[in-house]
């Protein structure tokens, strides 16, 4: 019985599997639950660093293979993620970004200074065909994001004619004289972007009433309408979710189907001195479960201050950023936010996953910020070299998610991890009914140090086996390089039940994610 558990620790018995009860999870496989929007495995990628530049654009002329400019290694393992949205140009480089200097030939656009990101000249090379072309390749969606900060409501109402008009206006045959004919599907666009920070330093009253004004001119074409995403809050703050939807109410001409949200994950939680992402002590390992798991209730909180402005849950709450966000270590320049990627990252993607697919119903896109060399990064490049991340292998692990029909269930006996004064449920899980009709589970255990017995029960389903497969490896900070690549990688897993009774065992530090037949 759970009440014990202190005690037979504490008197150092060991055989946890005889004594302590098992985590009971029991999944209503009657009841369909929200959809796990696919958008909640969405992609970001900003002119920062070496993100787009070299980590996925190396041009047309490059050694590097490539299909117009993008490197063919680095797009071939994206599609194995199933990328369904890409979100560019940012960031904060979104509100100092102007249309009108990324179209055209690529040896007349202007060069400017990356003043967010370490300064350096930004020659425009990727633009606004470049990255639709991107877009297309990967069979994803367009959410593109507007600049606030230091454009015009007729600059954006201009970039959204040249990307959408089907008419022979000037800017429509712009579009054509650079190349293509027709307009480009724009599926999401977001007017500005922490713009409580970078974006401007608003409020949200005053935010609140430029996202009218700017919206308002965002005329296009019936079918080619994007979904209109204003920029939230962060962390605690649930003032700019609550201001927006209490005070956009959208009619004809005004339309509002979604408010951002942003939250990082630092293991200190201190900007200043954030942590490392290899080498790390266990409490750091502590601190960074703490800090992640935050995201339930920061998204809980602003549910509810949604749901009494929008009860009918007209708009979604989209967090757009979020991710782990370490120290820059070694030569690398501070500006472009190049970060490793361990196991650690992999458990931090897990638990975010399994946060969103509870909250489905208002959570319908979530990004990861970002795709390739910064922050949470999917893939790492060097020059010709490219790594896959853990992070990456969770992504690919939770695949069949992307528009399953979540699964209600309930937690029982879940342990606790525990360190110093620090404490988390060690067990974390999600479950639901896949397009390919099959129930999919997927659990996470944070204790880096002990494995998680489960008891998994389908009401009304009988289980014979599970496959799948699990991330794991023996230290908390375990991590690819282009020397060693597969260094860590998802492993097959299968179990078998006995007399109806399915029983997982689930390593220290891991994930798993298995089909049940
Ligand atoms: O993802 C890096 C930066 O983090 C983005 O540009 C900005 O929106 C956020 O502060």
């Amino acid at each position: 019985m759970c009440f014990i558990k202190p005690l037979v620790a504490a008197i150092g018995l060991c055989a946890s599997s005889l004594i302590f009860a098992n985590t009971q999870i029991s999944v209503d496989t009657a009841t369909s639950g929200p959809i796990i929007n696919k958008n909640i495995y969405g992609q970001f990628t900003e002119h920062l660093g070496r993100g787009i530049y070299e980590g996925l654009w190396v041009g047309e002329d490059s050694k590097i293979p490539n299909t117009r400019g993008w490197r063919n290694d680095v797009i071939g393992a994206l599609k194995e993620i199933r990328v369904p949205l890409v979100r560019w140009p940012g960031g904060c480089f979104a509100d100092e970004y102007h249309w009108r200097e990324g179209i055209g030939p690529r040896d007349k656009r202007p060069v400017r200074v990356n003043t967010n990101w370490g300064g350096v000249l930004e020659d425009n090379a990727v633009g606004t065909h470049e990255f639709f072309d991107l877009v297309e390749i990967l069979g994803a969606e367009a959410y593109v994001n507007g600049n606030l900060g230091t454009g015009t409501a007729q600059e954006m109402a201009d970039w959204m004619e040249y990307m959408t008009s089907e008419s022979k206006s000037t800017l429509a045959e712009l579009r054509r004289k650079n190349g293509r004919d027709k307009p480009f599907r724009v599926h999401y666009f977001a007017i500005g972007n922490e713009s409580w920070g970078c974006g401007g330093n608003m409020t949200p009253e005053f935010y609140t009433h430029l996202y009218k004004q700017y919206a308002s001119f965002l005329k296009t074409p019936k079918d080619n309408t994007p979904i209109l995403i204003a920029s939230g809050g962060h962390t605690d703050d649930t003032s700019w979710a609550d201001h927006l939807t209490a005070n956009v109410k959208p009619n004809w001409a005004l339309r509002m189907e979604a408010v951002s949200f942003h939250y990082y994950t630092l293991p200190t939680g201190d900007w200043k001195v954030k942590g490392a992402a290899l080498g790390f002590p266990e409490a750091e390992w502590m601190s960074t479960m703490v800090n992640t798991l935050k995201m339930d209730q920061f998204i809980i909180n602003n549910k509810k201050v949604m749901d009494k402005n929008d009860p009918e849950k007209k708009v979604g709450f989209y967090v757009d950023e979020w991710g782990t966000w370490y120290d820059v270590t070694g030569d690398d320049d501070p500006g472009f936010l190049y970060q490793q990627n361990s196991l650690r990252d992999a458990i931090v993607a897990a638990l975010n996953f399994n946060i969103f697919h509870k909250h489905a119903d208002r959570v319908h896109m979530s990004i990861i910020a970002q795709m390739v060399n910064v922050l949470q990064a999917m893939i790492l490049t060097d020059k010709e070299k490219m790594i896959l991340t853990p992070t990456y292998h969770v992504f690919k692990m939770y695949v069949p998610f992307q528009d399953a029909t979540s699964l209600p269930l309930e937690l029982k006996d879940v342990p606790q991890y525990t360190l110093g004064k620090a404490s988390v449920p060690a067990v974390s899980a999600t479950a639901a009914r896949a397009k390919d009709g099959k129930i999919y589970l997927a659990l996470v255990n944070a204790n880096p140090h002990k494995a998680e017995t489960v008891d998994i029960n389908l009401a009304g389903v009988k289980i014979n086996a599970v496959q799948g497969q699990v991330l794991t490896a023996s230290a908390m900070d375990a991590h690819n390089t282009f020397a060693a690549p597969n260094n860590i990688q998802p492993k097959t897993y299968t179990a078998n039940a006995k007399s109806g009774k399915l029983t997982l065992e689930l390593p220290a530090k891991s994930v798993l994610v298995v089909a049940v037949n």
